[in-house]
């Protein structure tokens, strides 16, 4: 459906949990506590996908905190992928586990993968993540990718971190037939605050002049995309904060507890959970009116951030 903007809004990332075995340093703090708050059920879920369809969403991404952690995430998944409006459906992850579990995904519907991986050097790879491990990583790309699943890589660069990195990730582009996107860095947690700790993606670009822009694989996506010879994959820059793509906007947010968030950035939520089990009809409505006021942009680069962490709306 369109917005008040005229933005057709098609694609719904749906958080399935606030919960994350991994604790990055951009996106929450070491210290918070992740109490594993009233989900939606696949019961919810189902009755909530008939009504988006009904909208038109036609593309779906599975977030969170980190959607393996959901028992129940095969069965999320069959689902969704059965509705016959929905012709793709991805997930985002941080791939801790993902190999042995990624060929039957793709059997019951999921049909791409994106990893968070912000190193690629093991040891600061747990730091960064506080925790996790950067072999099942490689195993879980390397397990997609035997798939014949597209996979692409979401790495954060933060100065003083991993941000001399740059090439190493363009490298894995060359060599690996995945796409590498560069997210700037979003004030989400004390960290994302800071402007001075933001490595800005024409910093990476002006470094690399060997690499030529390329169409996009979609026209709705918020990467840049670029190419140089020989590549494998692409790598592709995600700049909200230096080049917002707002105007071309064509998403909503579920939370896992059932809010309906018309932007990453700002808090305007409206409730669904009041509205679940009282007819397809009157749901669809409160969608209907909901999404047709998505605010017209977020303001990142004034630091105004959202209240939420970033593993409580869904990255
Ligand atoms: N800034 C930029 N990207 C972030 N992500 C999480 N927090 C932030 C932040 N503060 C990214 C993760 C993940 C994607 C869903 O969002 O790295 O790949």
């Amino acid at each position: 459906m369109r917005d008040w903007m005229g933005r057709d809004i098609h694609y719904l990332r749906i958080s399935l949990t606030e919960r994350c075995n991994l604790k990055c340093i951009y996106c929450r703090e070491e210290t918070a506590f992740c109490k594993a708050k009233e989900e939606l059920t696949l019961d919810d879920l189902t009755e909530l996908m008939q009504a988006f369809t009904v909208l038109g969403i036609r593309r779906v991404r599975l977030t969170g905190g980190e959607p393996l952690i959901r028992k129940d995430l095969e069965q999320i998944v069959h689902m969704i992928s059965s509705f016959p409006q929905i012709h793709d459906l991805s997930m985002t992850t941080n791939a801790q586990g993902l190999a042995n579990r990624v060929a039957r995904l793709h059997q019951l519907g999921l049909k791409r993968i994106n990893i968070s991986l912000d190193s690629l050097d093991p040891e600061r790879y747990r730091s960064m993540t506080r925790g996790g491990d950067f072999n099942q990583v490689m195993c879980g790309i390397d397990a997609a990718l035997a798939e014949g699943m597209p996979v692409k890589i979401n790495a954060v660069l933060v100065r003083g971190e991993n941000e001399e990195e740059a090439d190493d990730f363009i490298q894995l582009a060359r060599e690996y037939p995945v796409d590498v996107r560069f997210i700037e860095l979003m004030p989400f947690s004390a960290l994302g605050t800071q402007d001075k700790q933001r490595v800005l993606n024409s910093e990476i670009l002006a470094r690399h002049p060997e690499l030529c822009a390329v169409p996009p694989r979609d026209p709705s996506q918020p990467s840049e995309d670029y190419q140089a010879e020989g590549f494998a994959g692409r790598v592709g820059f995600i700049s909200p904060i230096s080049h917002k793509f707002c105007s071309h906007c064509s998403r909503v947010r579920l939370t896992s507890e059932g809010k309906l968030r018309m932007c990453l950035g700002n808090d305007r939520e409206t409730d669904l959970r009041p509205w679940l089990h009282a007819g397809t009809e009157q749901l669809t409505q409160v969608l209907r009116d909901a999404i047709y006021h998505k605010p017209e942009a977020h303001a990142f680069e004034s630091n105004i951030c959202a209240q939420r962490a970033m593993n409580q709306i869904g990255g």
